[in-house]
């Protein structure tokens, strides 16, 4: 990967954390190869002459059609001109659908919005499933195929993987996020894992500590409880479904965990970052998407009393301008 752009998504971690006064070690970025993003949304609607399945256009309402893609895992990219047959027809007069799609361990997970087709059409779709490589499409909710529960594998847990949960972009960048999470947690032994969606962190953490993972999506926290029932040789594992803006957990709640790891989304976690700057933790591990609320919340946690030890860009948003972020905490 060009050192020039590596740095270029480095110095936007140091950036963010300057315009809050925050100067931390900042490491290099951690790269993630090509062809590895398994999860990718996509537009399907009318460009100037023809139907057009791809991306939007920045700054702009068109959508750029695409047959291949650079960055996409190969059982997505490998695809697209099969999905592009396949869902057409779906369109009928509307000028757009999204389609989402998740790489699982049965087959792609086809999540589609927008649009609502006619049960004749729905019918053609469903038969197309084997062919597009489809576990299970959905459209506005409804199951159109279920060829077999899609699950994903965190950590050894098998989890089920419920329509639009969150998952890491890609295999390799969870590897990085992972493996720095663990890092920054060291050998504590009871630990909060919050916003903890299917249980990334969860199943990596609990191989050696108890975790409790708190999780608003009461799909994704009872998908992790599921495979924490099944999966032996966890330590204890606890779910709470918790919608953690506007319920955070308190400084006297926080006190029995010895270090906290939390994976906000792109709003960041102000209310949940003000409690913890209150509390006791000895060490937190913040994992963020987005560089300018995650500095907002250093912020709030160094004014807490927190020193910010380690700070990790991981480049897996590739040639965007995104950058995911890891930084360790401790006080
Ligand atoms: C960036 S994802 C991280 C998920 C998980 N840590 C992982 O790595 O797979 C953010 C998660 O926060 C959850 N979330 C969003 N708003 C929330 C809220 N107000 N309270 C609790 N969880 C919330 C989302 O459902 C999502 O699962």
């Amino acid at each position: 990967m060009l050192s020039a752009y590596l740095a270029w998504k480095r110095e936007q971690v140091v950036a963010a954390l300057a315009s809050r006064g925050l100067e931390a070690p900042v490491e290099e970025a951690r790269p993630v190869p090509l062809a590895s993003r398994r999860r990718a949304a996509f537009a399907l609607g009318r460009a100037a002459d023809c139907l057009a399945f791809g991306y939007g256009a920045a700054r702009s309402h068109d959508i750029v059609d695409i047959s291949a893609c650079p960055v996409l895992s190969s059982s997505i990219a490998g695809r697209l001109p099969k999905l592009k047959s396949a869902l057409a027809p779906l369109l009928g007069g509307k000028r757009e659908a999204r389609v989402a799609l998740t790489e699982a361990e049965q087959g792609l997970d086809v999540m589609i919005e927008g649009i609502r087709p006619s049960p004749a059409l729905f019918a053609k779709l469903a038969a197309t499933g084997a062919r597009i490589g489809a576990a299970r499409i959905t459209i506005d909710g409804e199951s159109v195929i279920l060829a077999g529960e899609p699950t994903v594998t965190l950590a050894g847990a098998q989890v089920r993987l419920p329509p639009g949960a969150f998952l890491q972009a890609s295999r390799e960048s969870e590897t990085v996020l992972v493996g720095l999470v663990k890092e920054g947690v060291g050998c504590a032994k009871r630990l909060a894992d919050l916003f903890a969606g299917i249980g990334t962190f969860t199943f990596a953490l609990a191989g050696s500590a108890e975790v409790d993972a708190f999780e608003q999506d009461e799909a994704a926290i009872a998908a992790l409880a599921g495979a924490a029932r099944t999966t032996p040789k966890l330590k204890p594992v606890r779910t709470f479904s918790r919608d953690l803006f506007r319920a955070p957990l308190s400084p006297r709640e926080l006190a029995r965990y010895d270090a906290v790891v939390l994976d906000p989304p792109r709003s960041g976690a102000k209310a949940q970052a003000e409690a913890l700057a209150a509390s006791k933790v000895p060490k937190v591990v913040m994992v963020s998407c987005n560089p300018g609320t995650c500095a907002r919340d250093l912020r709030i946690l160094v004014d807490g009393g927190y020193r910010i030890t380690r700070v990790v860009p991981v480049d897996q948003f590739l040639f965007s301008p995104h950058i995911e972020l890891v930084a360790e905490l401790e006080r």
